[in-house]
């Protein structure tokens, strides 16, 4: 209903309007380069929401794998005697542990997981298990551990022993039979008497570059294939928490796997109607795999540290709030991740991360001091880092917060506020409707060019159904012509969220989803992968009558150079539902090459999405398209959206 409305307005609003064939004329200065735009221009935001972290980037299988949740049987299904206990545990920050006593059950006694809504299995794959354990008894005591299909039928065995009354650290594989979506992992004793087990893991053994213990490989795929300049991490409202107590403590995420506290993730109770009481956060997925996953894809490394404010929607009482003189140990949080990222590995963190296997620095250059923070609470903290922080490391560029909307009374404040601190960037969020992005195509026009920069932190369009459909992908695309035509002032963007799991979300949309075997991306990714790949060096001046293009008959428009390929890019949406005829003239080159390549993304349907069964239901399609002469004339179908490349 909504988008046959839609469609209709776009019906009257093109029907004024005679359609002349070439009464459109885009003028692009090809010969006349303006801003440069930032390898951070297109970037990601990875936040622990819709099991993002555990149960999605984090190749772990096994959930609560060290029995922390609260109820700390939660993810197992124990069968025959299992106790949980703490008595000198394998780990001080995990001291939780399973106790199994066996004396003759026809089942035997173990434990089942039952995975992040099922186990992903790959015929043909190996998975390597980790188990900690010990045993009192004298004698050598059998362990079973079977990966059990969803119809309950054994596809792969193995069995291990433990010997040891110290914990001990058993490893080995399995390879499934056959394939399975929803599988579980089992663990039974087999020998009479009892055994301790902690840090039960799975992983697949195909990690990304085949890290033991590493990312979920298909997921980082999709994440290379964007090409994202910057990333920004690990949230989002996790990093303030509910309360400060289950903020996001990024000294909690470095070491050893095993030792890293369990948090509870604040995306498990956050939403009423779509709660999650079994989301915690392992933290297997930390800071240095964040950093090391930057590195990997050639982004720069953005993470968010808190400021010494939870939550202010869900917090508003004092003790959400660090007195700004007890402030010290935020501040220098923030130094010693700095320390953590650039230091020398003689230094206190930059040892820590030698020992993790990386003695080279990390070159963070980048980071942000709180999310959505808003009010003097916020103007009021922000400067104490801002001085520690220009103090000790000049060169880091500070990102700091234009509150949780785009506008209004504590945006309004906070853009004045961040340029008198002296904000390198400010973050701003939008998650609005697909005609509030139309009109917003000019957002950045006319902003002040003295001051901070931009950072398009989280935004995405949201529809009624909020559905990442090509309706949001479309609007998107749109807006973003806006972003890079303003590339002086804004230097950073990310799309947010960014994952989600089919059956375990909290928010939507989201740019990538997936279940348990599959990635399904959306058409709201390909508009940020096409921007991203195309994302050119400098911008040019492109106008129609004069003026940007940016809505008029429907269309919008930016073009960039890109000095690298030698290529004028430009990027069109045409938003109505009548073609539109355009003549390009490429002002300043003589010869124009007779042909250009298009990546197109298109549909007359709206509401189109993609999903498990239709993943390529809509995808960019690529065609080339001749040019009889120096001023081509193109035709742009109905709701399209192009990335057109001529070489100079
Ligand atoms: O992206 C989801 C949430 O939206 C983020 O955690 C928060 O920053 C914003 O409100």
């Amino acid at each position: 209903m909504r988008n046959t409305l839609f469609l209709l307005c776009c019906l009257f609003a093109s029907m004024g309007r005679a359609q002349v064939p070439g009464d459109l004329v885009f003028t692009i200065d090809a010969n006349k380069p303006g801003a440069p735009i930032q390898p951070t221009m297109y970037g990601v935001f990875f936040e622990d929401i819709n099991f993002g972290a555990d149960g999605g980037l984090y190749g772990e299988l096994i959930k609560n794998r060290s029995f922390e949740f609260a109820q700390p049987l939660v993810g197992w299904i124990p069968f025959g005697r299992v106790t949980v206990a703490d008595s000198k545990p394998a780990f001080s920050r995990n001291p939780h542990y399973a106790q199994i006593s066996y004396s003759g059950q026809l089942t035997g006694s173990g434990l089942e997981n039952e995975g992040f809504r099922g186990i992903g299995l790959n015929k043909g794959e190996k998975y390597l298990y980790t188990v900690y354990s010990r045993t009192a008894e004298s004698k050598a005591m059998k362990l079973r551990l079977e990966l059990v299909n969803s119809n309950n039928e054994i596809i792969g065995s193995t069995e291990t022993e433990v010997k040891s009354a110290d914990w001990q650290k058993l490893t080995g594989s399995i390879e499934p039979k056959s394939s399975d979506m929803k599988a579980h992992f089992r663990l039974t004793l087999l020998t009479q008497g009892k055994v301790d087990v902690d840090h039960i893991s799975l992983f697949p053994e195909k990690t990304w570059k085949n890290r033991p213990g590493g990312l979920r490989a298909d997921l980082v795929q999709a994440l290379a294939e964007m090409h994202p300049g910057v990333i920004r991490f690990p949230g989002g409202c996790v990093v303030e928490g509910n309360n400060l107590g289950t903020r996001y403590n990024w000294k909690n995420t470095v070491g050893a796997p095993e030792n890293r506290p369990f948090n509870e993730n604040r995306w498990n109770y956050e939403f009423k109607h779509r709660l999650t009481p079994d989301y915690y956060q392992s933290y297997g997925l930390g800071f240095f795999e964040y950093f090391q996953l930057c590195e990997d894809l050639g982004a720069e490394p953005l993470p968010v540290l808190s400021c010494g404010l939870a939550c202010q929607f869900a917090c508003k009482d004092d003790h959400c709030r660090v007195p700004l003189d007890s402030l010290g140990s935020y501040v220098q949080d923030a130094l010693d991740l700095i320390e953590f990222a650039n230091g020398p590995a003689t230094s206190k963190w930059g040892k820590v991360r030698a020992d993790m296997g990386h003695p080279a620095p990390f070159n963070m250059k980048l980071i942000a001091i709180g999310n959505e923070q808003w009010g003097p609470e916020y103007t009021e903290r922000l400067p104490i880092f801002v001085k520690a922080l220009r103090e000790k490391h000049p060169k880091i560029q500070i990102i700091g917060s234009s509150g949780p909307f785009p506008d209004g009374k504590e945006f309004d404040y906070l853009w004045p506020e961040m340029r008198k601190i002296g904000a390198d960037l400010v973050d701003e969020h939008y998650y609005r409707s697909p005609q509030w992005f139309y009109t917003q195509a000019a957002r950045y026009d006319t902003y002040d060019r003295k001051g901070p920069r931009v950072f398009a932190g989280e935004y995405a369009a949201h529809t009624t159904s909020r559905d990442n459909s090509f309706e949001s992908a479309l609007a998107e695309a749109a807006f973003m012509t806006g972003l890079e035509r303003n590339a002086d002032l804004v230097h950073m963007t990310s799309y947010a969220p960014l994952f989600a799991h089919y059956e375990a979300w909290q928010w939507r949309p989201n740019l990538i989803w997936y279940n348990n075997q599959q990635v399904v991306l959306t058409p709201d990714y390909y508009v940020q992968q096409l921007y991203a790949t195309y994302k050119g060096t400098h911008t040019l001046p492109i106008q129609m009558n004069g003026k940007n293009i940016t809505g008029q008959e429907g269309l919008y428009a930016s073009a960039v150079v890109d000095a690298k390929t030698n290529e004028v890019v430009l990027k069109i949406a045409n938003t109505g539902i009548v073609p539109q005829k355009i003549k390009l003239k490429l002002a300043g080159l003589s010869n124009v090459a007779r042909s250009a390549t298009v990546l197109e993304l298109k549909s007359d349907r709206l509401s189109l999405v993609n999903t498990p069964n239709a993943p390529e239901a809509i995808v960019p399609r690529e065609k080339t398209i001749n040019f009889k002469d120096n001023e081509p004339e193109v035709t742009l179908d109905a709701l399209t959206f192009w990335v057109l490349r001529v070489k100079r």
